[in-house]
C-alpha cells in the first residue's frame, strides 16, 4: 500500500510492525471530520494563494464526492491503509490526480489528527448532553406525578425520614444538571482550532489560521502554541472525567432500582421490555439493564485512567503513544450513549408501587425525629426529647408496633408533655409536608423546584 512517508525508506516495513503501527481499524470513524478539516484547509490554501484556485476547486469537488460516497455507502474504508488520513488522500488523488497531492501542503498528520479528534469530540459531547436531557425529561414527568407519593428516605440504607418519590428523583435530576454543565464547560475550553500547527512548529506557508478556525466553528480562534496544539489531549481527559461522573450517577441510580426491584422491597416493577429471565428459574425477572449500566461504569473509568496514564510520560510534542487515545475514548462514548438510552427507556416504562412505598414509609420509625421535634416545640430540650423518643422506640420494638399505634397512656408513661395532637404531628403526611425549607420534600418547596426544572427544560 502506498505510504505517505515511503520516500526515505529502502526496505519494506515488517508486516507485523505495519499492522501494529496502523490505526485505520479505529480511526476510520473520523473520516467525516477528516474530510471536513481538509475542505477548510484546502479552501484556505487556495484563498491565500498557496495552491492555485483550479487545484483548490478540484480538491474541494474530490473531497465532496468522497463524503457523498461515504454517506451513500458507495465507498467503504480500505483497511490496508495505515490510517484514515492516508486513505482519504489516496482516494482523492485517485479521483483528481496530482492536485490531490497538494492538499497536505502546510499540514502534518499531527495537527490533522488533533483537529479530527476535536471535531469528533465536540459532536460527541453534544450527543452526550442530549442523552442526559432525554433522561431528565422522563425524570421530570415522574416527579410531576408524584409530589405526594410518600416513601422512606434512607441513610446507611436504613429507613431515616419520609420523603416523596418526586424528591428522590429530584436528587438525580440535580446530578444530571451538574453533569450537563460540566459538558458545557468542556466545550468552552476546547473551542480553539489546532489546524495550522503543522508537525509541531507551525509552517513556513502564510496560512490564514483565523480563517480555518472560523470556518470550522471554533469561535475561540486558532490555538496559541503549535507544540501544545499537537500534543494536547486534555479535553479527552476532561470529557472522560465527565463521562465517568455521569456513569457514577447512573450506577448509583441503577443500584437503587435493583434494590427497589428486589422481592424484599418491591417499590418498583421494571417493565418486561427492560428485564430478562433465567434459563433455569422460571419465576425470575432480572434487572439486567440496570446491572449492566452499573457494571459498565468500570470500563468508562478504565478509559479515563488509560489516557491519564498514556499522557503522563510524553515529552513534547507529538509522540505515537497518543494514537492510543482513540479506542478507549470511542468505547467510552459508545458505552455511555447506550447506557443513557437504555436507562431512559427503563425509567420511562417502570412502574412505581406507590402503596408499597407508602407502607414502607409508615414503618421503621421514620417519624421518630418528628416525635422528638414535637416535644421540643413544647419546651423540652432536644437532647431530652431524643432520649424520651428513643425509649418509646424500644418499647414499640418490644411490642411490635409503630409510634402511631401507641396509646395515650403509653406516651404519657415517658412524658406528660404528650397530648392528643401527637398523632397528627407524626402522621406520614405531616412529616413530609411540614418539611418546608427550600430543597425539602414538602409539596410547597417541591412545587417551586419543579417550576424551576420546567423552565430549565424549556430554556434548552
Ligand atoms: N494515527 C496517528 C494518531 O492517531 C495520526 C498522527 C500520526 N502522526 C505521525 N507523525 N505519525 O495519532
Amino acid at each position: 500500500m502506498q505510504k505517505l512517508w515511503g520516500g526515505r525508506f529502502q526496505n519494506e516495513t515488517d508486516y507485523d510492525a505495519y499492522r501494529f503501527n496502523a490505526s485505520i481499524g479505529f480511526d476510520k470513524r473520523l473520516i467525516k471530520e477528516d474530510i471536513e478539516g481538509s475542505l477548510s484547509h484546502s479552501r484556505m490554501l487556495a484563498e491565500c494563494g498557496i495552491i492555485s484556485k483550479e487545484d483548490g476547486k478540484k480538491i474541494e469537488e474530490g473531497l465532496l464526492s468522497i463524503l457523498n460516497d461515504i454517506d451513500e455507502g458507495k465507498l467503504t474504508v480500505d483497511e490496508s491503509y495505515e490510517d484514515v488520513h492516508s486513505f482519504v488522500e489516496a482516494v482523492l488523488t485517485g479521483r483528481i490526480g496530482d492536485a490531490g497531492k497538494r492538499l497536505h501542503t502546510g499540514r502534518s498528520r499531527n495537527d490533522q489528527v488533533a483537529l479530527d479528534m476535536k471535531l469528533y469530540i465536540r459532536k460527541a459531547v453534544s450527543d452526550t448532553d442530549k442523552g442526559i436531557f432525554e433522561l431528565q425529561k422522563v425524570l421530570f414527568s415522574i416527579m410531576s406525578g408524584n409530589l405526594d407519593t410518600y416513601m422512606p428516605g434512607f441513610t446507611h440504607l436504613q429507613k431515616a425520614q419520609p420523603v416523596t418519590l418526586a424528591h428522590h428523583m429530584g436528587a438525580y435530576f440535580e446530578m444530571f444538571i451538574r453533569d450537563r454543565s460540566r459538558l458545557s464547560d468542556i466545550l468552552d475550553r476546547m473551542n480553539t482550532c489546532p489546524l495550522g500547527s503543522g508537525a509541531l512548529a507551525g509552517t513556513t506557508y502564510p496560512l490564514d489560521r483565523e480563517m480555518t478556525a472560523k470556518a470550522l466553528g471554533f469561535t475561540g480562534g486558532p490555538t496559541r502554541n503549535s507544540m501544545d496544539s499537537v500534543s494536547d489531549r486534555d479535553y479527552l481527559i476532561e470529557y472522560l472525567s465527565a463521562l465517568s461522573t455521569i456513569m457514577m450517577h447512573l450506577s448509583r441510580f441503577s443500584e437503587e432500582i435493583i434494590i427497589w426491584n428486589s422481592n424484599e422491597y418491591r417499590f418498583v416493577e421494571i417493565d418486561d421490555r427492560y428485564s430478562t429471565g433465567s434459563s433455569i428459574m422460571p419465576q425470575k425477572k432480572n434487572p439486567d439493564i440496570a446491572e449492566l449500566v452499573r457494571g459498565k461504569t468500570g470500563r468508562v473509568y478504565g478509559a479515563l485512567i488509560s489516557i491519564l496514564t498514556t499522557m503522563k510520560g510524553i515529552p513534547l510534542a507529538y509522540d505515537k503513544d497518543m494514537q492510543e487515545d482513540k479506542e478507549v475514548v470511542f468505547d467510552a462514548i459508545d458505552t455511555v450513549s447506550d447506557c443513557l438510552k437504555l436507562f431512559t427507556g427503563m425509567m420511562n416504562t417502570i412502574t412505581f408501587r406507590n402503596d408499597v412505598m407508602k407502607r414502607s414509609a409508615e414503618g421503621g420509625f421514620t417519624n421518630a425525629t418528628d416525635a422528638a421535634d414535637y416535644l421540643v416545640k413544647k419546651g423540652v430540650p432536644f437532647r431530652d426529647a431524643h432520649s424520651i423518643i428513643g425509649r418509646l422506640v424500644i418499647h414499640c420494638v418490644e411490642e411490635n408496633k409503630s409510634l402511631n399505634d401507641l396509646s395515650m397512656d403509653e406516651w404519657k408513661a415517658e412524658s406528660d408533655v404528650f397530648e392528643d395532637d401527637i398523632y397528627e404531628a407524626i402522621s406520614l403526611s405531616t412529616c413530609v409536608e411540614k418539611r418546608v425549607t427550600f430543597g425539602a420534600p414538602g409539596k410547597e418547596s417541591m412545587t417551586k423546584v419543579l417550576e424551576y426544572y420546567n423552565r430549565y427544560l424549556n430554556n434548552d
